[in-house]
């Protein structure tokens, strides 16, 4: 099943991009804590989110585990916030130096595995048609995204939101930190971290990358650390049975 996957080398970040499916084969992928969270949605668009999300997660971490099925992955999760006993925050593999994040938006799921650092990847539907919540931008971001013609603002802000939750997940703040402590490039040029206003020291470097999402969407994936970082990106497609099939790009 999941002999097309790509292994993740040292200094490598790898990110899957799919589409959503609602595939009845997934389901005995996920662990119980993961079929009851999908089963708590009520919409089938977001079951088909959540279940593509975790199963691609789970595909593409056992290709990397030799002789490991993915409904055999244990996830630990670590909570920078909390120590509640219950599975929530950053996900990370059981007894596995490979870092993980996931993301799910729109009819698009996201999944980063990374042996170059802490990795944080999030996917972003584009804000057409709908207020943009502007306070998550600091003031210069808010002073070049004043300068963007008005029909290029949705993506614009899209780009922006991505590239600074990305960051948030690598770090494992996620929105508990105010993104508008962060300033990230404008989203006309390569994607950098600029500034994090009073950001906890010590702390590491930040290495930001724009992936390609299609049309719709933006995506962008952050990798801690410094030293070489290659990020490979894949499309997928889905088998009948709902196994992935890698397509690069
Ligand atoms: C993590 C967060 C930024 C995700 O934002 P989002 O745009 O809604 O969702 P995305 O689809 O991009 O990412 C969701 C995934 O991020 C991961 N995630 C959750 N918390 C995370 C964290 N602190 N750091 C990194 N990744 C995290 C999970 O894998 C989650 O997937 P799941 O919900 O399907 O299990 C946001 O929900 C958040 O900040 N949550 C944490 C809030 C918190 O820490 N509260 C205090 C708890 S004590």
């Amino acid at each position: 099943m999941s002999g097309d996957i790509a292994r993740v080398r040292a200094g490598e970040c790898h990110v899957w991009i799919a589409e959503a499916v609602s595939v009845p084969a997934l389901l005995p992928m996920l662990d119980d804590h993961e079929r009851r969270r999908h089963e708590a949605f009520v919409r089938e668009k977001d079951r088909a989110l959540y279940l593509t999300a975790h199963a691609l997660l789970r595909q593409t971490v056992a290709a990397q585990l030799d002789g490991m099925k993915p409904g055999e992955v244990r996830f630990a999760h670590v909570c920078k916030h909390c120590d509640a006993d219950r599975p929530h925050g950053k996900p990370a593999v059981a007894g596995s130096p490979l870092e993980l994040s996931l993301s799910h938006s729109g009819g698009l799921v996201a999944v980063a595995l990374s042996l170059a650092g802490p990795v944080g990847v999030d996917i972003e539907e584009t804000a057409a048609g709908r207020d943009l919540p502007l306070n998550v931008l600091s003031a210069p971001e808010r002073a070049a995204l004043d300068r963007v013609p008005d029909a290029e603002r949705p993506w614009a802000f899209t780009r922006y939101w991505a590239r600074k939750e990305a960051v948030l997940k690598a770090t494992g703040d996620g929105l508990m930190v105010d993104p508008a402590r962060l300033t990230v490039s404008p989203p006309d040029v390569p994607a950098a971290l600029a500034e994090w206003r009073e950001r906890p020291q010590p702390h590491l470097p930040v290495r930001l990358h724009d992936v390609d999402a299609g049309e719709g969407h933006r995506a962008a994936v952050a990798v801690l650390g410094d030293g070489e970082c290659r990020v490979v990106r894949h499309e997928v497609t889905h088998g009948g049975d709902g196994a992935v099939l890698r397509r690069p790009r």
